[in-house]
């Protein structure tokens, strides 16, 4: 595959990224990739977490077909096109993720002592020749850990970074910020797609207003951010893994579960799916709304090219 059609079937590649554990990367990688599909859009979701709990929110981890990161191992090594685990939804197909992964940072430790930063460049060449059969792919990075996050930054055309408002939040907006540069190097094409706030119960503006001045100054004035936050609803995501269930799927369950006072009366004691489910499959599809329209805008203002791009960040 030479460089124009490699850059091109990457190019509708999303790492979702940010250093810091517990933000959101894989609620935002499982819901947006479950939305995007169900409304009609062909989507990969590329696991790089030994965890896999994309796997728990998707709810196929321990079913035949979970290979736990063999495939994915197999294909860096050998260097041969990964294969996706197909139909976890209709038009949803899974790279999965899982504890095989953990032999992926020796390997790759080694081929960086033989070859340098250029080494990266290997989840892109395994994942280009079926990228083109999909368009949107997220990449599910892990937390702190630089070298399978590294490998995601070399292979994507842009970065979703979730964050929360807190301290250790924002702290990590400047970590993926310098590995953003740093990944610039080996993969001109990066973009900054834009940064979404998670699990936020706060509408307080100073606290945004915080939130704003750290993704500026990390990564300049006036970078992207998306408009739609992901609220804070602690029971929906306990649902959503005990049930290997999307936002969206739960909000059909709880439209179709009885009223509480027929279960009450008659003595269920199935837990019930909580309401706010609605409101988050609401978040995660304005999000997708928001993430289709700017991509869509920079691809009209900028249409594909093989690297040397210029230095903005979208
Ligand atoms: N809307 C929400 N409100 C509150 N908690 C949520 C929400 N969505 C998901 N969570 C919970 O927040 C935790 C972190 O979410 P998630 O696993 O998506 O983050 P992550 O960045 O992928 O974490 P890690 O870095 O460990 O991979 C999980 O326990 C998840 O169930
Ligand atoms: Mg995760």
């Amino acid at each position: 595959m030479d460089g124009r059609d490699r850059g091109a079937a990457l190019s509708r590649v999303v790492a979702v990224v940010n250093d810091k554990g517990g933000v959101g990367k894989t609620s935002l990688a499982a819901n947006l990739g479950g939305q995007f599909a169900a409304a009609g859009y062909r989507c990969l979701l590329v696991d790089l977490n030994r965890q896999a709990n994309l796997s728990d929110d998707l709810g196929y981890r321990d079913s035949p077909d979970d290979d736990q990161g063999a495939g994915l191992l197999a294909a860096v090594i050998g260097g041969t096109p990964v294969r996706p685990l197909r139909d976890v939804r209709p038009q949803l197909d899974v790279v999965c993720g899982g504890a095989r992964l953990e032999d992926l940072t020796p390997v790759m430790v080694s081929r960086l002592q033989h070859h340098g930063r250029e080494a990266f460049t290997v989840l892109g060449d395994v994942l280009a020749p079926v990228a083109g059969d999909y368009e949107i792919v997220f990449i599910d990075c892990p937390p702190e850990s630089t070298i399978l996050s590294d490998l995601a930054l070399a292979a994507a055309r842009w970065v979703l970074m979730p964050t929360k408002t807190d301290v250790g939040g924002l702290v990590g907006i400047g970590l993926v910020a310098e590995r953003f540069v740093l990944a610039r190097e080996i993969n001109p094409q990066l973009g900054l797609l834009g940064v979404v706030l998670f699990g936020t119960g706060s509408r307080s503006r100073a606290i945004h207003a915080e939130a704003n001045a750290a993704i500026d100054r990390a990564f300049g004035d006036d970078s992207p951010r998306f408009r739609t936050t992901i609220r804070h609803a602690e029971r929906t995501a306990q649902d959503a893994r005990r049930l290997g269930k999307l936002a969206h799927e739960l909000e059909i369950e709880v439209a179709h579960q009885p009223v509480w006072w027929e279960s009450l009366r008659a003595g269920t004691r199935t837990p019930r799916v909580a309401a706010t489910a609605a409101n988050v499959a609401g978040d995660y599809r304005a999000l997708g709304v928001e993430i289709l329209t700017a991509l869509q805008a920079a691809e009209e203002a900028e249409p594909p090219e093989p690297a040397g791009r210029g230095k903005e960040h979208r």
